[in-house]
């Protein structure tokens, strides 16, 4: 059957390569990407949304008209948000809650009259501060690493399931997000909207416009690449903390197979995320850089701790591997390689977005 998929945030990193890829997949699919395009270079992704004959709208989720542009469909994918987990951290929380949780509410309502399923990005950002700092770490030379101490409910050397205590404040950002899922789950039960809840941890890949406060693991590269200067921020300026990383192409596969499998995890919540199969500490993914692209870069230590930061992060994928059978295929060196190729293919385009002091 030949599915209308909306994909808000379309331009963005995630909406943009999963429209791609669906449309490459799924030719006859109808994709439409939606996007305020406030995200700095996401206006890049226009042409090649183009290519792939995915229609762009120009449209804001925060104003309900924009949204009646597109008409019915089938699924949405929401892939747009304000992702910075610093952001309201400064005091202004408009942007953020008239788009994370507002939008996601206009989108709901949206989906709601058209009867579409909905697949909604969440976050590793839901699960408070105070309990993941709880988790027993040791330091080797180059990272935080788990150590053999009992651990809080919810925790392994697996990483975080979706048993992880959910009370205690987690970043506005987190909020927003924790909030949404909130509404989701009412949706679900008050109007039989179909859904899933993927609680992403880091996601990188080409076509991320990584900046220093949203999309480290691209930042990391770019500053690689074009020469710039970095900073271990927190935890004695070491580069130890931890997170995992997810292959854009491994969540790919996942939303392929959770919109053509609905009714298997309808109403679920999953956990999703690079764990064991691909995890950094800031530390190790600089010698990858450095092996990737030759360059050696200074690097600053800053010793005092970032807002919501956390010293380690791995996603436990147990749930949806056990549900789904899906798990992470890609490596760190593959998605560090994966960006540098990117790079270097577009660096002229690239290099006005990446090519920054700071
Ligand atoms: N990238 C990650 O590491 C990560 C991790 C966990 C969850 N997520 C979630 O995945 C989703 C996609 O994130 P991303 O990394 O692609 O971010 P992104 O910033 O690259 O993409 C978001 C897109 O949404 C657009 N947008 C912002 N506000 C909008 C609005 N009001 N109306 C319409 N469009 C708007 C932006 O212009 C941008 O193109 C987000 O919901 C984010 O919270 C991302």
């Amino acid at each position: 059957m030949a599915k209308r998929i909306l994909i808000t945030g379309g331009c963005g990193f995630v909406g943009s390569n999963i429209a791609i890829k669906l449309a490459e997949k799924y030719p006859d699919y109808s994709i439409i990407a939606l996007d305020n395009l406030k995200r700095r270079g996401s206006e890049l992704n226009l042409s090649n949304l183009a290519k792939h004959k995915v229609v762009f709208i120009h449209g804001d989720i925060r104003n309900k008209e924009d949204l009646q542009q597109v008409g019915a469909f089938d699924l949405l994918i929401d892939a747009a948000a304000e992702p910075s987990v610093l952001s309201g951290s400064n005091g202004s929380m408009d942007y953020l809650i008239n788009t994370n949780l507002v939008g996601t509410i206009n989108c709901l309502q949206l989906a709601a009259e058209y009867s579409a399923e909905f697949i909604f990005l969440s976050t590793s950002r839901v699960y408070p501060i105070g309990h993941l700092n709880k988790i027993q770490l040791l330091q080797n030379e180059n990272r935080f690493e788990v150590s053999s101490d009992p651990q809080p409910n919810g925790f392994s050397w697996e990483g975080v399931s979706e048993e992880f205590p959910l009370e205690g404040a987690r970043s506005a950002y987190g909020a927003t997000k924790l909030m949404s899922e909130l509404m989701l789950q009412e949706y679900h039960n008050l109007f039989d909207i179909k859904m899933v809840i993927n609680r992403c941890g880091v996601i990188s890949g080409p076509l991320q416009m990584g900046k220093v406060d949203q999309g480290v693991i691209v930042l990391w590269m770019a500053r690689h690449f074009w020469k710039k200067q970095l900073s271990y921020i927190g935890y004695g300026g070491l580069g130890k903390q931890v997170r995992d990383v997810l292959h854009i192409n491994d969540l790919f596969e996942l939303i392929d197979l959770q919109m053509h499998n609905m009714d298997q995890i309808n109403g679920q919540t999953f956990n999703v995320g690079g764990g064991r199969k691909a995890n950094t500490s800031l530390k190790e993914l600089t010698l990858l850089c450095q092996e990737v692209t030759g360059n050696k870069i200074p690097i600053k230590p800053v010793l005092e701790n970032r807002y919501a930061d956390v010293p380690y992060y791995l996603t436990d994928n147990t749930k949806i591997k056990s549900t789904t059978g899906w798990q992470p295929k890609s490596s760190m060196p593959r998605i560090v390689e994966d960006i540098f190729e990117w790079m270097k293919k577009n660096e002229k385009i690239l290099k006005p977005i990446f090519d920054i002091n700071g």
